[in-house]
């Protein structure tokens, strides 16, 4: 295999269709159709509604993507395709697909973990490859923190959410603001014009009691229930304070703790990634504290957190250069895929 791998990327894990094109770490084309206008008025993900925009998108996004590339199907080198974690319906129509490519190609193909495919996209803004580093992955469905030895198969789960993870809570959080879905960049936006120490909400897990157990685990429930009691008890409370305090309380435990691993387990490197990693004042703080600490920090461009193909692309790219073997054919999607399953 040569060392610069042609890889499409394929990912439909939740409500983007989204292909993307990578040669070797280069980024050729990131192709994202998103299904969330159409669950805007739910004020969630629908996962039936999901499955069926994925159906109607995935072709057109491949012509695309492979017209962005200025390739040609045929000169891949190998596909991927996420498998899991995520809405079991909308895997399926990006695991069948995929499994229909191989099928027509005879192309190889790598099965791989979406939370991994998150850090791996760290590969297209760094030529350096990663040295065994902390990773600090906050998205909507999953928030935790992990030790990469190596993002093609070696990694240590060093603590994870209790309850929500860091995007939910912002979408839960935007909902009580009626700021609607999804909340994350809508709370970023309104923070800007609030003060972020206007309301000292709490910061979960991060007491002494708790450092035994769960130093490295995060809760955002309670967050949530104070939130949701202020803005009950103060009617008149300014929106954009709640939401800047809001979201200085889940950045501060997010930033601490990620450093804390860090310095724990003697790593001066942190990624930051999934969809909650495009937030500005999570950049801003994650930037001034590792800068204070010594540690090197890399976070994708916003566009690269949120979910697309690229990131799945990347991934494909890095288990081809580590000679990884290939997934068979007859691989499944799993809602449920461990994050420490880089690839089936
Ligand atoms: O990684 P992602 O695109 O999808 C999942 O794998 O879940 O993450 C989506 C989550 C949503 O909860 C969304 O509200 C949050 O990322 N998000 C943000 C921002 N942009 C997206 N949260 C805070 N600030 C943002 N700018
Ligand atoms: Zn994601």
């Amino acid at each position: 295999m040569k060392s610069e791998a042609l890889v499409l990327g394929i990912e439909t894990s939740c409500d983007e269709t989204a292909i993307g094109i990578v040669r070797g770490r280069t980024l050729l084309a990131n192709v994202i159709a998103s299904s969330v206008d159409e669950h805007a008025r739910f004020g969630g993900v629908v996962p039936e509604v999901a499955s069926r925009a994925h159906l109607e998108a995935i072709i057109p996004a491949l012509d695309r993507a492979i017209k962005e590339a200025k390739i040609s199907f045929a000169d891949l080198d190998a596909l991927a395709v996420t498998a899991g974690p995520g809405l079991i319906g909308a895997l399926l129509v990006g695991t069948s697909s995929a499994t229909g490519l191989v099928l027509a190609s005879g192309k190889p193909i790598y099965a791989v973990n979406h939370l991994a495919a998150h850090v791996s996209v760290d590969a297209l803004t760094h030529d350096a490859p990663l040295r065994p580093t902390i990773a600090l992955l906050v998205s909507g469905g999953h928030s935790s923190l992990l030790k990469i030895n190596d993002i093609t198969g070696n990694i240590e789960k060093l603590g994870q959410t209790l309850d929500d993870a860091a995007g939910e809570a912002f979408d839960k959080i935007a909902r009580l603001l009626e700021l609607g879905f999804p909340g994350g960049p809508a709370i970023d936006a309104l923070a800007k014009s609030g003060k972020k120490d206007a309301i000292d909400f709490p910061r979960g897990l991060t007491h002494a009691k708790d450092s035994e157990k769960h130093l490295f685990d995060f809760s955002f429930s309670g967050l949530k229930t104070a939130v949701a009691r202020y803005i009950e008890a103060t009617p008149t409370a300014k929106k954009s304070d709640v939401a800047a305090s809001f979201q200085e309380a889940v950045v501060d435990v997010l930033i601490s703790k990620a450093l804390l691993a860090c310095t724990q387990s003697g790593i001066d490197s942190l990624v930051i990634a999934g969809g909650v990693a495009a937030n500005s004042r999570l950049r801003e703080v994650a930037a001034e504290r590792a800068a204070k600490s010594g540690v090197e920090l890399r976070i994708p461009a916003p566009l690269l957190c949120t979910d697309n193909g690229a990131m799945v692309a990347a991934l494909g790219s890095l288990m081809v250069s580590a000679g990884a073997s290939a997934s068979t054919i007859d691989f499944s999607a799993d809602s449920a895929m461990s994050v420490l399953e880089v690839a089936r």
